[in-house]
């Protein structure tokens, strides 16, 4: 199938995909998703296009939209030369349902089929991707946005979500196919040449189309197997009201909006200036990757609304069991090697084994606790009680960025290098800066085998890896 960008942009559309199907019935929202081989125009025309893979052959897959306390049913088809899962970046689901090969399901073999089914309990921008051979099937295109409505959600004119990605591409616009490359594993993973949103190369003539007056809420959603963004809106004080899905007292992004790889942001933009004006939004963390992403341009006709809407942005949050840091049980999770690391060995199943020989034989970089771990099934790094208040405090030792994302529950983040955070947010994914130490404190609350993992899919391939066992 070709895909146009037209049927990709009305694929991301905020369709009312849940209203059509389920309506407000008690009837799961049924929804199939194929995944295969397709190909896609990611970059001008200029170039060919681009064999990725996809969920219903397009990148990035439909936009699943529904509302909170509905029922989700996916069918996952795999047309895939490999076998996948889908994970549901997230979403606080039954431990079956989390998409985890070989701990929660066996892996979808090529030609065969899964039936996921979950209740939405939360509302918020959340995201699916194979948790299979991810450092590839993610970098291959493998994912989409899933929004869960709030039952009373804040008054804005539209709604826009960008998909943050990139691509590491030859010239001829295919895949650079080093998925596995020890580069990538040992140092700051797969980042790539191309960067586009929604699946487009956006850089040269992306445009926001805005009219003065409005007000926009943009969903942001980094779905990069490796790239950090920090976004700035010029001349826009965009507020932040939801992180990772979950609400945040509305407040300024003044050092940018920065999103690890995983990690999302819900943001309220209102569009202050004359009709005709023109801003960028750019992306600047790599400073030497730094430019434009995209620019807003103001409809020259006349403004949709003299005076900004003053309408109320905060989000009711959803109903999380708040830890009790006081009484929390706390353990330290420490994260060693990589390049420039100061490990020089781990024990490997019962061995002790230097980091050269885990790089050379094993494709090992990282160390968990002293340990390193090839795969997902494991012995629990941790076995926690149902219902347990915990703080985990997440201690990097190494020379590189790591998103660390925990399956399963949502956790507060409580402290960065031992000073309380302003807002305690809720969070999913968690960015760990260089020889940082960060606290997370959560409510063990759903039991079953869950992942805790960097998101830096070559990071976690290469031993960034654990689970965490609530029974
Ligand atoms: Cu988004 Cu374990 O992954
Ligand atoms: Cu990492």
């Amino acid at each position: 199938m070709k895909v146009s960008r037209r049927s990709l942009l009305k694929a991301l559309a905020a369709a009312p995909f849940a209203g059509a199907c389920a309506g407000r019935s008690a009837q799961p929202a049924q929804v199939t998703l194929v995944a295969r081989v397709a190909k896609q125009r990611l970059v001008p025309a200029a170039y060919p296009e681009t064999e990725v893979w996809g969920y219903e052959g397009i990148v990035p897959g439909p936009l699943l939209r529904l509302r909170q306390g509905e029922n989700l049913r996916v069918v996952l088809e795999n047309h895939l030369p490999s076998a996948t899962t889908v994970h549901w970046h997230g979403l606080r689901v039954p431990n079956a349902m989390d998409g985890v090969p070989h701990v929660t399901q066996p892996p979808v073999a090529p030609g065969g089929r899964f039936v996921y089914e979950f209740p939405l309990r939360d509302a918020g921008t959340y995201w699916y991707h194979p948790h299979e051979q991810s450092q590839e099937q993610v970098a291959r295109g493998l994912y989409g946005v899933l929004i869960v409505e709030e039952r009373e959600p804040p008054r804005v004119d539209r709604e826009v979500t960008w998909v943050l990605s990139d691509w590491r591409l030859a010239p001829d616009a295919s895949h650079r196919e080093d998925f596995d490359s020890l580069f990538d594993l040992t140092h700051a993973g797969r980042i790539g040449n191309t960067v586009t949103i929604n699946g487009r190369f956006t850089a040269k003539d992306g445009v926001l189309n805005v009219r003065s007056g409005e007000r926009i809420r943009l969903r942001l959603v980094n779905t990069a197997v490796a790239r950090i963004f920090r976004l700035h809106f010029e001349r826009h004080a965009p507020r932040v009201i939801a992180l990772d899905g979950q609400a945040v007292p509305p407040h300024a992004a003044e050092k940018g909006v920065v999103l690890g790889p995983g990690m999302r942001a819900d943001l309220v933009l209102d569009f202050p200036h004359a009709p005709g004006t023109r801003a960028e939004v750019t992306d600047d963390f790599y400073p030497r990757m730094a430019g434009r992403l995209m620019e807003i341009v103001y409809a020259n006709g006349p403004p949709l609304r003299e005076r900004l809407l003053d309408a109320p942005v905060a989000l009711s949050a959803n109903a999380l069991a708040d830890p009790d840091v006081a009484r929390a049980e706390r353990h330290e999770i420490l994260f060693q090697g990589g390049a420039m690391g100061s490990v020089r060995d781990a024990l490997f199943q019962g061995e002790r084994v230097t980091l050269a020989r885990l790089a050379r034989e094993h494709h090992l970089a990282w160390v968990v606790n002293g340990a390193a771990v090839k795969g997902h099934a494991h012995a629990p790094l941790l076995s926690l009680k149902r219902g347990g208040h915990y703080v985990l405090d997440l201690i990097n030792e190494t020379a590189w960025h790591h998103p660390i994302h925990l399956h399963g529950h949502v956790f507060r983040i409580i402290a960065r290098d031992g000073a309380p955070t302003p807002l305690r947010e809720w969070a999913d994914t968690v960015l760990m800066a260089p020889r940082e130490r960060v606290e997370i404190a959560f409510v063990a609350d759903n039991p079953g085998h869950w992942m805790l993992h960097c998101h830096v899919l070559a990071h976690q391939a290469g031993g960034m890896s654990a689970v965490l066992r609530v029974a």
